[in-house]
């Protein structure tokens, strides 16, 4: 809430002699005021503006004390409010303190004392206003910071994760598409934010282990060998070591789907042949994913499958290959995946 110059001053009261001396007390010390005579009044003013403060005659305040209580607390929880009463009605001041009034002045009326209490509560007021628009101003100088360094971190990972894979085709937007697919899948299943976002990030690692792979084998455009594709299957198992043994979340996952993307649901695939929900959910997903942006991209040896032909070819491996679960949840969303491949990630160097 922004605080005028001048700070606003509500006066309810109805007794006209009380009202013209605390107006023109209170003017004279450059706060405006706005007079009202009960508590209806005084609501609407609430409802309308910002005050600094609320001087209330205890006669009006006590026959609807807590509604007025209540109403100023609600409408702005900072605003001050005093009392104006007899010294003999106490009794009623501390009942209405105890309900969150700021404080009180006696009648009669004495123009330090008014005056007095008055810029005590002003001054609150504007302490509490300061130290929360510093508060807000560091949770947002912090949630900034946290962005920056997320970006930051993203921008790192996928650079050098390219590095690492770049002598096979693999290229930085193949990599920036897996997390993307795998982030929307992941979404799309219930995970949390949280793991959505790592997600994004461990998945681009899968083919990590691939760094460790001889050129020979790794580019070699002819078929391989059983013995020269039980080493390129060790892939698997590399990535998982360059992963392993941080206490990240995120890079735990990604040590998760670098052992296991290329496991399937019926028990066929390496790197340890397991089978269904033995399977890290991570790796089942990306499991799709990857053979997804594979169909759907050119290889040197072929061109890229048409849309239909990826979804028919996947879906022979559902049950097989696939979690059908996933795969069926992978099918609700594909649409979204053609967008991320055309809009999101267009070919070039990752942003
Ligand atoms: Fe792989
Ligand atoms: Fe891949």
């Amino acid at each position: 809430m922004t605080e005028s110059q001048r700070p606003r001053i509500l006066i309810v009261e109805n007794e006209p002699q009380a009202s013209e001396i605390l107006t023109r007390w209170l003017e004279a010390e450059g706060h405006e005021c706005v007079l009202v005579s009960d508590v209806d009044e005084a609501c609407q003013q609430l409802e309308q503006d910002g005050f600094s403060a609320l001087l209330a005659d205890i006669v009006i305040a006590e026959k609807s004390g807590i509604e007025l209580v209540a109403k100023a607390k609600e409408h702005d929880p900072d605003v001050a409010i005093i009392l104006v009463a007899p010294s003999e009605d106490h009794h009623k001041v501390i009942k209405l303190l105890k309900m969150g009034a700021y404080g009180s002045v006696m009648k009669p009326l004495d123009q330090d004392e008014v005056t007095i209490t008055v810029a005590h509560a002003v001054e609150r007021r504007r302490l509490l206003l300061d130290s929360r628009q510093t508060q807000q101003h560091v949770k947002e100088e912090i949630q900034a910071r946290i962005a920056r360094m997320g970006e930051r971190e993203e921008h790192t990972i996928l650079r050098l994760v390219w590095a690492a894979e770049c002598r096979d085709e693999a290229t930085g937007d193949h990599i920036r598409r897996i997390g993307l697919y795998s982030a929307t899948l992941a979404e799309a299943l219930g995970w949390d934010q949280q793991q959505v976002d790592d997600i994004r990030l461990a998945a681009t690692m899968h083919d990590i282990g691939k760094i460790g792979i001889a050129d020979g084998i790794l580019l070699r455009a002819e078929r391989l060998t059983s013995e020269e594709f039980a080493v390129l299957r060790r892939h698997t198992e590399m990535g998982a070591r360059i992963l392993a043994g941080s206490e990240v979340p995120m890079l735990q996952m990604a040590r998760d789907i670098a052992l296991c993307h290329h496991e399937r649901w019926d028990g066929s695939g390496y790197s340890q042949g397991l089978a269904a929900e033995e399977i890290p959910e991570s790796g089942r997903i990306v499991a799709i994913v990857d053979v997804y942006d594979a169909l759907s991209h050119p290889r040197v040896y072929r061109p890229a499958h048409p849309e239909e032909e990826v979804t028919a070819i996947m879906a022979d491996g559902r049950d097989k290959h696939f979690d059908p679960r996933i795969f069926d949840c992978f099918l609700e969303v594909k649409s979204k995946f053609q967008h991320i491949r055309k809009e999101v990630v267009p070919e070039g160097v990752p942003s």
